[in-house]
Formats: structure tokens, sequence, C-alpha cells
């Protein structure tokens, strides 16, 4: 699944969603791993939420930046994403995001566009679809299910 490195934003909305990650990145709370992540979700209503990763002495508590831009986003009334651009400090490769945030990403639509965009402003682009394979999505709950066990 690799992907050719687009070596500049290719249009002014991605322009400004990379600098809003990369502004976003800054004010990463990160004391413990001092490992700085932003993303910057652009909603179907042309907004863009920022979210930078913010950890907890209780480490497990550490929220994902991708995570925190998703909560914002939702708790203002937006549901519906078209593109998030992720970046960190690496120097080289990209940074994607983990597990937990595919999931959380996944529950509003497997078609949104992710930027991995490193500190040199190079991309690569994704679909969530390609990096969470067989997702877990909301209408697998409404699949006809056993009432009974089959295998004892
Ligand atoms: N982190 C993110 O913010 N997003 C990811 O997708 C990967 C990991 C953060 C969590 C933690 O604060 C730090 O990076 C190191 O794991």
């Amino acid at each position: 699944m690799d992907k050719a490195i687009i070596p500049a934003p290719p249009t002014a909305e991605l322009e400004e969603l990379f600098r809003a990650a990369h502004t976003a990145k800054h004010a990463a709370y990160c004391p413990y791993s001092n490992f700085r992540v932003g993303a910057a979700l652009l909603g179907s209503n042309g907004k863009i939420y920022m979210g930078c990763n913010i950890e907890n002495a209780s480490y497990a508590l550490a929220t994902c930046a991708e995570r925190t831009a998703i909560v914002k986003a939702v708790s203002e009334g937006e549901k519906t994403f078209t593109k998030i651009a992720i970046t960190s400090d690496v120097e080289t490769g990209f940074t994607g995001p983990c597990g937990s945030c595919r999931q959380t990403l996944a529950e509003f639509g497997l078609d949104l566009e992710v930027y991995l965009v490193n500190p040199k402003n190079q991309s690569k682009l994704y679909t969530l679809r390609e990096i969470l394979p067989i997702a877990f999505v909301p209408t697998d709950l409404n699949k006809p299910r056993l009432s009974h066990d089959v295998v004892e």
C-alpha cells in the first residue's frame, strides 16, 4: 500500500488544511512522550477542526490529536468529514493514525481522505477504507444475529 510522496500541497484547500495541522501540533501537551502530533479535520461545512495530543500523568489517559479534533468537531455539530491531515515531528517517513483513531474516524465514514504530512509539508494520501480494512462500522450493528449458540 505504498503511496507516492506528494511534494507540496496540491490545492489551496490542502495548503490551509496542512498548515492547520502544523499549527495544531504546536499546542501538543506531551510532557511524557515528547512526541507532538497535530491533526486538522475538514468538515463538509468547510470548517477546519484542529486537534493535538493531550497526555496525562496517568499515561493510559492520553488523547491522540485525531481524536481531539473529532471530539471538537462533533461537539460543535459537524458529523461529516472529507479530509484529515496528520503531522508529527518525525523526520523520515510519515506518522499514521493509531488503530483507536482509525476506528473513531470510521464511525463517520470510510471515504475520508487521510493525508499524512511530514514537517517538510510533503504528504501521502490514503483513504480511511484502505488503512482500516474489514472495518467494524455502525451498520454492522443492524445485521441479523442468532439468538442461540450454534457451537456449544
Ligand atoms: N499519538 C497521536 O496523537 N496520534 C496518533 O495517531 C499516534 C499517537 C500521540 C499519543 C501520545 O501522546 C504520543 O503520540 C505518543 O504515543
